[in-house]
């Protein structure tokens, strides 16, 4: 609703020049402060695992650690972190993609997704969409299927829209806020 759309809104704190100069960051951590601003966002995401027919959440470390971990409490779902390489303990699927400059990589447990799943991923921005790109091709890697992408905030200048679209393969991106 248009209600909840300005409450989270006005949550979300701009800093300026960080990481780095020119760079507006956007601040989730007011939004963290207030419950009844976290509880709306959380029923928010509860709603749209419910729509898409979702079975388990994703969250993206770090911050998608904390937006979807109370996601699949809510919903009822397992909660499956996608982390850094090198900070998960058994075996992994690892995948790899480009930044601006250089490399990342991110891992999921082996053992977490399987055929029949059916995966949510939670996250707090899409910006180049490269993070939520390689998480969606580890969970087809996994053999499980993607139910959706849900972020809260969605960088529409840095397109990372059509960056997702084909790993999306017909599955919804639904952004609750366009910045
Ligand atoms: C940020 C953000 C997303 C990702 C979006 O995480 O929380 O996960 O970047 O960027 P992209 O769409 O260009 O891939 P970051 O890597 O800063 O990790 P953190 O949450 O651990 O700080
Ligand atoms: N805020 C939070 N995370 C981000 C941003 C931002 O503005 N840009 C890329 N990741």
């Amino acid at each position: 609703t248009t209600d909840t759309t300005e409450l989270l809104l006005s949550r979300i704190r701009d800093v300026a020049d960080h990481p780095e100069p020119g760079v507006v960051f956007k601040d989730i951590t007011p939004l963290l402060a207030d419950p009844v601003a976290f509880t709306a966002l959380t029923d928010e995401f509860a709603a749209i695992a419910a729509r898409t027919g979702a079975t388990k959440i994703v969250g993206l470390e770090a911050r998608g650690f904390i937006l979807g971990a109370p996601v699949a409490v809510r919903a009822g779902l397992g909660f499956i972190p996608v982390r850094k390489a090198g900070k998960l303990p058994g075996a992994t699927l690892a995948q790899s993609y480009d930044l601006e400059y250089g490399s990342a990589e991110i891992e999921v447990h082996a053992e977490d997704l399987s055929a029949g799943d059916r995966v949510l991923v939670v996250d707090d921005v899409l910006a180049t969409g490269g993070t939520a790109e390689a998480s969606l091709q580890l969970i087809r890697r996994a053999g499980a299927d993607v139910a959706g992408v849900a972020v809260l905030m969605e960088l529409g200048f840095l397109n990372g829209r059509a960056r997702l679209e084909p790993a999306l393969g017909g599955a919804p991106l639904e952004a609750l806020l366009q910045i």
